[in-house]
Order: structure tokens, then sequence, then C-alpha cells
């Protein structure tokens, strides 16, 4: 099973991020303001136009999609997606990125209907410095939504740590014997400047990932794994415990020539590269020809010719995408 879907760089393209809503439950700092418009119901693709799409893609040799946000969990059916897109031959995962909220609500029935992998985002442990981070999240409530899933049979459950100096970046160590304690990962990200944010300096809150490593070497002695995943992360295992550490470092250690995916955003743009605007409407496709798969096709074979070489992310203010992170789920 050969790829098929190739950039003029030469990387393969197996992996897709399908973003199923931009609204969400929650309103990280760092991927929304406080005020958010929303995309029109109109203009979001239908659960039946996200299958048709992924079918498609799994024939142009894709393996693994993920469902991603905003917050997946708040489209109503989703369980009936994962369920669709689940059963395409061919597909070797289906995993999702949620904010955990919806988890006590969800999580059997997504496993019953066959999604793989659960990556769950916990910033902080502490009640007051959640809400301030999510504005309107619960701690209490996401902690429960990590349990469920565990009870639910998910396995390697991955938790994701947003690292913000001021905010939680003291809260490292507390999040790793968290994850430790119940056998789950855990990626800590550097924030990436997706959307004008006014409630902190993006430059001012930078920690690298390296300054973080040095934060927990005092009290683990973490060994880097090399097993490549074809993801961002670079993994860490601390020894005697299956968990793996993860570091994602869009400043401080580019791993684009790695890359292997592409993002489909809720309205059906084919969004090329997170940190740039080349994307090409595969809505107007889907729904210029409902019966026919042959253009929808050969217009994700020929956005490959697109796909930037790598991200520039510039953490000045004023040098940030317009886009917020809600388009395209991370
Ligand atoms: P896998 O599906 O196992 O590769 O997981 P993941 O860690 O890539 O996905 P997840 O949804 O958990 O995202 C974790 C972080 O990685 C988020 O902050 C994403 O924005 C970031 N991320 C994922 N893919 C890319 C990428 O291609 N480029 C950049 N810059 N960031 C990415
Ligand atoms: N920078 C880095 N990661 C982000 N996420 C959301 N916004 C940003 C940002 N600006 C993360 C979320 C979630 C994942 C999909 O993306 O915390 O875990
Ligand atoms: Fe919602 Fe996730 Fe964005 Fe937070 S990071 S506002 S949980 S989509």
């Amino acid at each position: 099973d050969n790829p098929v879907l190739q950039d003029r760089f030469g990387r393969a393209i197996d992996y897709v991020r399908l973003s199923v809503t931009d609204r969400c439950d929650f309103r990280c700092v760092y991927c929304m303001a406080e005020d958010m418009t929303f995309v029109p119901r109109d203009q979001v693709l239908t659960l039946e136009e996200m299958s048709r799409l992924a079918r498609v893609l799994v024939r142009l040799g894709v393996k693994r999609i993920r469902l991603t946000g905003g917050e997946p969990l708040v489209r109503r059916d989703v369980a009936h997606l994962v369920r669709d897109i689940g059963a395409i031959e061919g597909l070797r995962e289906l995993n999702m990125t949620t904010n955990g909220a919806g988890l006590t609500r969800h999580a059997v029935a997504l496993k019953a209907a066959g999604l793989n992998r659960l990556n769950i985002s916990l910033d902080s442990l502490d009640p007051e410095r959640f809400k301030a981070l999510t504005r309107t999240g619960n701690l209490v409530q996401v902690l429960a939504g990590i349990d469920a899933a565990r009870a639910a049979g998910f396995e390697r459950i991955k938790l994701n740590s947003v690292i913000m100096r001021g905010r939680n970046h003291d809260e490292v160590p507390a999040l790793v014997d968290f994850a430790l304690a119940r056998g789950l990962d855990i990626s800590f990200i550097e924030e990436m400047p997706l959307g004008q944010i006014t409630e902190h300096d993006r430059e001012l809150a930078f920690v690298s990932s390296a300054e973080l490593r040095e934060q927990l070497s005092a009290r683990l002695e973490l060994v880097p794994l090399a097993e490549k995943t074809g993801g961002p992360s670079r993994y860490w295992q601390a020894p005697g415990s299956n968990s793996r550490i993860g570091f994602i470092s869009p400043h401080s250690q580019n791993f684009c020539h790695l890359c292997n995916r592409v993002r489909i955003t809720a309205e059906g743009r084919m969004l090329l590269c997170l940190g740039h605007e080349h994307s090409v409407d595969l809505r107007a496709v889907l729904r210029a020809y409902p019966d026919d798969d042959t253009p929808l096709r050969e217009a994700i074979v020929d956005a490959m010719a697109i796909k930037p070489e790598r991200h520039d992310f510039s953490l000045e203010p004023g040098e940030q995408l317009v886009r917020f992170m809600n388009m395209t789920g991370g």
C-alpha cells in the first residue's frame, strides 16, 4: 500500500485532521477570543459530506484520520460519524482530540462506535487557573471525563498541555505525575500564534521545551525515544513507566520536514499547513458534483502542489495569523 498523496518536497501525506465543528463549549485563551462569531450552519459540511470526503481520502491512501474541532463532542451525532468513517476499509486509525468535558456523556458510545484513540487537553490541575485559561471550562468535569475515557477502555490516552509562562509553566511536574499515575501519555506544547489574542503577550509567555525538560530532569531521568510517530511530538520516557512524555516545539525545534498531514476545516476547506493560508475549497467540489467523486479526487491530488515547505511562526505581537485555532483544531 504505497502512499498516493505526495507533495512537491517528497513528503507522503497519509494523515488528515478533520475539524467537525468550529464551535466549542470552552473559550481557551490561546485558541479563541472571548466573543467569537462562528460559521453559519449551512456553510459547515454535513456529516454525510464528511464521510464522503473521508472515503475519497482513504482511497487516496490516507491511513489515519483525527477528528478535531473546535470541540468535536459539541457536534450532534458525532458518534454516527465515528461509526461511518471507522468502517471505511483501508483506514488504520480513527482518533479524536477533545477538551474532555463531554466524555462523561460520550466516552462509552465513542468506544462502541470504534474510535481508536483520544487526546484530551489538560493545561492545569488547579481549578481557578483552569477556569482562567478556558474561561468557560470546569476542571472537575474534565477530570471526570478523563476517568470516563479510561473506564470505557480507551488505551494510550494522551493529554495535551499548552504551557505558558505565568499561567501554568510551574505545573509541568504535577502534570507529569498525574499522567504517570494513570498510565497516560502527555505532550507539552509551545503556544502557536494563531488569532489575535489579548489575554497575554505570547512572546513573554513563551517557554521552550528544553526549559521544561530541564525543569523535569531534577526529578525524573528522561530517556529519549527514537521512535518516529509521524506527528510533531518528540517523545521521552521515564524509567519504570510506560507513559510517553512528548514535547511539541513549533518554535524551538521545527518538525515540518517530517510532516505527513493536511487539515480540513469544518467548512470543507483543505488547509495545507497550520502556519499558512494555502487552501482549497473542497466544499464547492463536493456540492457541485454530488454523484461523481472524480473531481473531488482530482482537487485533493492537485492541492498537494501548494503545500508549503514549513510553518514560520513569529511570536511578535501584530504578526499572528488572523485565523483562530478553533477553525482547524490545531
Ligand atoms: P497525532 O495524531 O498522534 O500525531 O497527535 P498530535 O499530537 O499531532 O495531535 P493533537 O490533536 O493532540 O495536537 C497536539 C498539538 O500538536 C496541537 O497543539 C496541534 O496544533 C499540534 N500539531 C499537530 N499537528 C501539527 C502540525 O502539523 N504542525 C504544527 N505546527 N502543529 C501541529
Ligand atoms: N497553540 C498551541 N496549541 C494549541 N491548541 C489550541 N490552540 C493552540 C495554540 N494557539 C491545542 C489545544 C488542543 C490541541 C488540539 O491544540 O490545547 O490540545
Ligand atoms: Fe475549545 Fe479546544 Fe479551543 Fe479550548 S483549545 S477553546 S477546548 S477548541
